[in-house]
């Protein structure tokens, strides 16, 4: 992951290197990096064909807009690499990337099943046609109503724990029902990823300690309510390199072998998911890279595989638009570009330093010669900040942007904070637009607020 820091400097997160200042792509760069956008001599920033001006004048701003052809263009790459590594894979998309129900009904059309981590995100699934066959309920911690759910649906459980899965035996066989589950492997693999979203490594909260496997898998087999299927594994998000998730799944191949060794039988390997994409100029990693990893490693298992794909499907589908509320001169420094967009809509620069690219919508905007600039949000924190000293044509009050690649973990991590309300949806779809989420009214922040009677 790349962070960018208010020195002017960009480096490379996990790089230990001294700190190397990289310029920031130029409009073009960008444009050309993202097949899906383009900047039209009149319509100005279009996605999938489709003006966003046009979106951002009818819903106004801030505004998020996904493009449903980008969804299904990025679907059928993945299912295309494991077809082309000639493997049968059951790809389930992570709702939590964005889960919208439209965003679900276009993957589910495409034939994605869904990995949830929540009974919201089990419900939504299902509300938006994914059968409860093609479902995996993950997660670190599930509650028994949450785990009573999936028992009942015959959803698939991948087991975090010991503990989980006497709780999962004893609910289940209660149940009378016998719980397919996985047990998910923590292998101590660094993805070399951003600390806060590496999973894979011992200590991380997630998964079974891959020495504990061998004996929880056949206790598995001897509890009542489970049967145990296969293993799973996740190592982190945003991984840019093939050797992590080849190390992952070695690990998990030599458990498959041990397992059946002991007369265990091993059906599924879940991959999980974590396959990255570019937001700046880092490496990122392509379908065909992962499957060749998947391949190397657990093809001739004779186990059926399944991934658990939710960045690499959306992220490039999404853009936020904003508006330019006011430029903020300093007496030394780059101006403030402030926004109508805030943290409180797109968390992910102040939670973790993340680079997203920006580009104005008008073309007019996209010709001005560039300058450095801090383009942050209204909300009262300094950490409120989507670039700093980024280099951008000169953005008068008024001018509406586009904050790129925001489609996964945009808005589902959005939050109300300094009462702001919720921002519009829209999904463009061959050439149409339409809003997929109104505007909130302000007063609906606090519908649901009760000021007790003593108040008076
Ligand atoms: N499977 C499991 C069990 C997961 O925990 C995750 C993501 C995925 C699949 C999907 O991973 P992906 O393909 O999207 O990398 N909010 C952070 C990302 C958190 C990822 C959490 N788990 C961000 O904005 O970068």
């Amino acid at each position: 992951m790349v962070a960018g820091t208010c020195t002017g400097i960009v480096t490379l997160m996990q790089s230990a290197a001294p700190l190397v200042r990289l310029p920031d792509p130029t409009i073009d760069e960008l444009l050309a990096g993202r097949p899906n956008l383009s900047m039209h001599a009149v319509s100005g920033l279009m996605l999938d064909d489709v003006p966003l001006r046009g979106i951002a004048d009818a819903l106004g701003t801030p505004a998020w807009v996904t493009g449903a052809d980008t969804l299904r263009a990025r679907y059928r790459a993945l299912a295309d690499a494991f077809r082309e590594a000639a493997l049968d894979v059951s790809v389930h998309y992570a709702v939590k990337a964005n889960d919208h129900l439209a965003v679900l009904r276009v993957l589910q059309a495409e034939g994605a099943g869904a990995d949830v981590v929540s009974a919201g995100e089990l419900r939504r699934a299902m509300a938006a046609g994914i059968e409860t066959d093609r479902i995996v309920f993950s997660g670190v911690g599930k509650s028994d109503d949450e785990l009573r759910l999936a028992i009942g649906l015959g959803v698939q459980v991948n087991i975090e724990s010991a503990e989980e899965m006497a709780r999962l035996s004893a609910l289940s066989a209660g149940m009378g029902r016998v719980s397919p589950i996985a047990l998910r492997v923590n292998p101590d693999i660094d993805a070399g990823t951003h600390d806060k979203i590496s999973t894979g490594r011992l200590g991380d909260k997630f998964g079974i300690d891959h020495r504990d496997i061998p004996s929880l898998y056949e206790e598995a087999g001897r509890l009542p309510g489970l049967r145990p299927v296969g293993l799973a594994v996740h190592i982190g998000s945003q991984v840019g390199s093939a050797a992590p998730f080849r190390r992952a799944f070695s690990r998990l191949a030599s458990l498959v072998v041990a397992l059946r060794e002991t007369g265990s039988v091993v059906e599924l390997v879940d991959c999980g998911g974590g396959l990255g994409v570019c937001y700046r100029d880092e490496d990122s990693l392509s379908p065909r890279a992962l499957a060749g990893a998947m391949r190397a490693t657990l093809g001739k298992l004779g186990v059926r595989l399944a991934v658990e794909p939710g960045r690499w499907l959306v992220a490039p589908a999404g853009v936020l638009l904003a508006s330019v509320l006011l430029v903020k001169c300093q007496r030394d420094a780059p101006p403030f570009v402030v926004l109508d967009a805030a943290m409180n809509d797109l968390l992910r620069p102040s939670l973790y330093g993340a680079w997203h690219g920006i580009l104005p919508l008008s073309p007019s905007a996209a010709l001005c010669p560039a300058a450095p600039a801090h383009v942050v949000g209204p909300v009262c924190e300094t950490g409120d900040s989507f670039a700093c000293d980024r280099l951008l044509p000169a953005l008068a009050p008024g001018e509406r942007v586009a904050i790129l690649d925001t489609g996964a973990y945009g808005a589902v991590m959005s939050s109300t904070y300094n009462a702001r309300p919720p921002a519009a949806q829209a999904m463009t779809d061959r050439g149409r637009w339409g809003v997929i989420r109104n505007r909130q009214p302000v007063e609906a922040l606090w519908r649901d607020e009760i000021v007790p009677d003593w108040l008076g």
